[in-house]
């Protein structure tokens, strides 16, 4: 398959969602035959355009002159997120990783409940993103909208899995979200390397609630694709899809039960052997499979 035929299929099936396994079988035929990692994220993610082609007109008219596509979300997979919170209406929603989707976001749900409770809970990684994303608010008189939590990257575990990611833990996720069960999750951060957005759904699958939707941006990147598909292998996730517009989307439901290994990990290293630990050993094959193969798909984390 060229180039040439990838973004015309891509093209065709804008409107329909592929099974998550789909890409990632296709993604490694193409990227064996280009030997170009990220080949469906270089060569298929939609143009940047302007803030006033977007769907909405409340939100064409704030964000004209704002270009959409690059670092923010584009304009298809900010049109998809705001025709699911239309339809849903939830009472609020998670970010990971602020900016027009915190105006975005805030803005639909200030249209459906008011302004007078946060709707929109945010984790930002840098201080400067933030201030600007917090400005952007107050233009708009959003600012009672939204809470924000600033938390830098920095090396850390979540059960079994390291790796650099929002430096924050269930403690402070706990005081940040209180007793709000978010309905709706975007993941659109942090900016990092290789996986760094694997531990944000698995530090706050224990707060969302049970029938959660969890969106995913820039999912035609292998990074995203990767831990997409170990959060369905481990069960944070269910029905993981792929919508193949702007950078990728990824439309999956919270998991019922994810596995936890962090007690079989334990046991595993002081000799023992309980089912679980048996499980957990198999698992670990399955990752060492996956590294091994140097053109798939490489895992997002580390195991302990
Ligand atoms: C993909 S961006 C998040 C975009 C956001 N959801 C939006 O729709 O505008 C992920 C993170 O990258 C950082 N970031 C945003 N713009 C940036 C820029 N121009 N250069 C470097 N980092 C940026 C911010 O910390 C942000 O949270």
């Amino acid at each position: 398959m060229s180039s040439f035929d990838v973004p015309s299929l891509m093209r065709a099936l804008r409107e329909h969602p592929v099974p998550l396994e789909h890409m990632c079988h296709l993604r490694d035929v193409l990227v064996k035959q280009s030997s170009t990692p990220n080949f469906l994220f270089s060569a298929c993610r939609d143009p940047e355009q302007d803030g006033s082609e977007l769907a909405d007109a409340e939100l064409g008219a704030m964000l004209s002159g704002v270009a959409l596509g690059q670092w923010p979300m584009g304009v298809a997979a900010v049109d998809a997120w705001v025709k699911r919170l239309l339809e849903r209406r939830p009472s609020c929603v998670l970010e990971f990783g602020s900016g027009v989707s915190t105006v975005v976001s805030a803005t639909i749900l200030r249209r459906i409940h008011g302004d007078q409770r946060v709707r929109v809970f945010s984790i930002e990684q840098g201080e400067d993103a933030g201030a600007e994303t917090r400005a952007r608010l107050e233009a708009n008189g959003l600012t009672n909208l939204v809470s924000m939590h600033i938390a830098p990257l920095q090396e850390g575990v979540v059960d079994v899995f390291s790796g650099v990611g929002y430096g924050t833990d269930p403690e402070q996720l706990v005081k940040f979200i209180g007793d709000a069960r978010p309905e709706m999750v975007m993941v659109d951060g942090p900016f990092g390397k290789y996986g760094a957005r694997f531990s944000t759904i698995p530090l706050v699958h224990a707060l969302l609630a049970a029938d959660a939707e969890i969106w995913m941006d820039d999912a035609l990147r292998d990074s995203e694709l990767a831990i997409a598909r170990w959060w369905h292998e481990l069960g944070y996730i269910s029905d993981p899809e792929l919508q193949w517009t702007a950078k990728g989307i990824l439309r999956a439901k919270r998991g019922a039960s994810p596995k936890q290994y962090a007690a079989a990990a334990q046991t595993m290293g002081l000799g023992g052997m309980s089912g679980l630990v048996a499980e957990y050993a198999l698992f670990k094959l399955r990752v060492q499979a996956a590294r091994a193969d140097k053109a798939g798909l490489q895992p997002p984390f580390m195991t302990t």
